[in-house]
């Protein structure tokens, strides 16, 4: 039975600092995200899908002070709306990171301070002069020692040793671990563990320009990202509240959680997003998968080691490049043939997925016979797979000892 109701999904344009004390009840919400402007003293401009829409809020303060002040006042009006078991999230960057982190404990108190998240992701800016800027800051805090905490476990790391998940531990007096033994030097067995507490460092992918989930709005946050804040922090039913809700994608995340919600934004165009977004979502490809970068990959594990074999960058989520080849004359674009594929097939499909690059030669990697092409574009190089030529060889291996055996019977 679908028990999600989109009618607890409100959406309201109004600015926060006047909306929330005269129409949220004190004591009343579970979770409040708030994703405010950062302080990039600019103006946050994008161009929706069509392009007919320009998306844009200020982000300009006359000073640092204005700009705290203003965080201040909606942080101690919020506070007076969380429950006693809620949690509250302050996301932000490095632009003033440090200066809310001071403030959010001046006003919850250092002792309610719970996390700092590190939302991390891949970016392809240039930067020459500084470190690429891959992290935004998300901080947690609760108003009491009640509050409600939902334990998510996840996988041990690949470089977890056996023994560590299938041995008891104990502390010396010195406080170091070491595996607990009786006096026989047997080891004691663990009871089954169930992975490890999520860590406070997220591998989340930015919305890339062209994912089908980006809306355009300007510092639109991925559903996947909200949704783990709301896994962590609510139950079914429990109230969100989104004070800067921008293009709605905690909205989005509190439905398909089943959570109420309330999103206010005072930029007339966010709320109209929202309102559509609320009747037509798309959800990335990650969100809807585990959120780390290898379910978000898609290339084949033997296709990408063939790629990285001949030193090429492979090339995820693209249907007809695999990798690409930097050469001294130019970039070369690869395609391995999959095995239900004919070499036609992938032939068509890398001349069509580079129609639009600047692709000196594309080559594509046979693994096995199909059917004969007989006109192969000019920039197309075929050359055989490792796997293919051993094939080759073994089967004529093969053929050769039927012959001679036949020769033998006198066949
Ligand atoms: C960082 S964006 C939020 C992005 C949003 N989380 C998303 O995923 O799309 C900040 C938003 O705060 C809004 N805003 C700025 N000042 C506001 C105020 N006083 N009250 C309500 N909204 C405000 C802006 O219009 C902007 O949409």
């Amino acid at each position: 039975m679908n028990t999600k109701n989109i009618d607890t999904i409100k959406f309201i344009c109004e600015s926060a600092e006047n909306y929330i004390p005269l129409q949220v009840k004190d004591n009343s919400v579970q979770l409040i995200y708030l994703d405010p402007p950062f302080f990039k003293q600019t103006e946050m401009q994008m161009y929706c899908k069509n392009e007919k829409t320009l998306y844009s809020f200020s982000d300009k303060w006359d000073s640092l002070d204005s700009y705290i002040n203003f965080i201040k006042d909606i942080l101690i009006k919020c506070k007076s709306k969380l429950s006693n078991h809620g949690l509250l999230f302050l996301h932000c960057d490095t632009s003033a990171s440090h200066y809310l982190r001071v403030l959010l404990d001046s006003i919850f108190g250092q002792k309610n301070f719970l996390n700092e998240v590190i939302w991390s992701y891949r970016r392809w800016s240039n930067t020459s002069s500084r470190l690429l800027e891959s992290h935004q800051n998300i901080f947690v805090y609760s108003k009491t020692k009640k509050y409600k905490f939902n334990r998510i476990m996840t996988e041990y790391s690949p470089t977890t040793n056996v023994d560590q998940l299938l041995q008891d531990r104990i502390r010396d007096g010195n406080g170091v671990v070491k595996y607990k033994k009786d006096e026989n030097e047997n080891i004691f067995p663990s009871k089954l563990k169930n992975g490890v507490p999520l860590r406070d460092v997220w591998e989340i992918p930015f919305l890339n320009p062209k994912a089908k989930e980006r809306t355009g709005y300007p510092t639109q946050k991925p559903i996947e990202l909200m949704s783990k804040i709301i896994k962590i922090s609510c139950n079914k039913g429990d109230f969100i509240l989104d004070p800067f809700c921008g293009s709605g994608s905690m909205g989005i995340a509190a439905y398909i959680n089943n959570c109420k919600y309330l999103g206010i934004d005072k930029n007339v165009d966010a709320i109209k997003l929202c309102e559509k977004r609320k009747n037509d979502y798309y959800i990335s490809q990650s969100a809807i998968k585990d959120g780390n970068y290898q379910s978000f990959n898609n290339l084949d594990h033997e296709i990408k080691n063939l790629i990285v074999s001949v030193n090429a960058i492979p090339i995820e989520r693209n249907k007809g490049l695999d990798g690409i080849y930097s050469s001294a004359d130019g970039l070369i674009g690869i395609r391995v043939q999959r095995k239900n594929e004919s070499i036609s097939e992938t032939i068509n499909l890398i001349e069509r997925a580079s129609k639009t690059k600047p692709l000196l030669k594309k080559i594509v990697i046979k693994t096995h016979d199909s059917d004969f092409f007989e006109i192969v574009p000019d920039d197309i190089i075929i050359i055989e797979s490792l796997e293919y030529k051993i094939n080759n060889v073994f089967s004529n291996c093969e053929n050769d000892v039927k012959k001679t055996s036949k020769k033998r019977c006198g066949a």
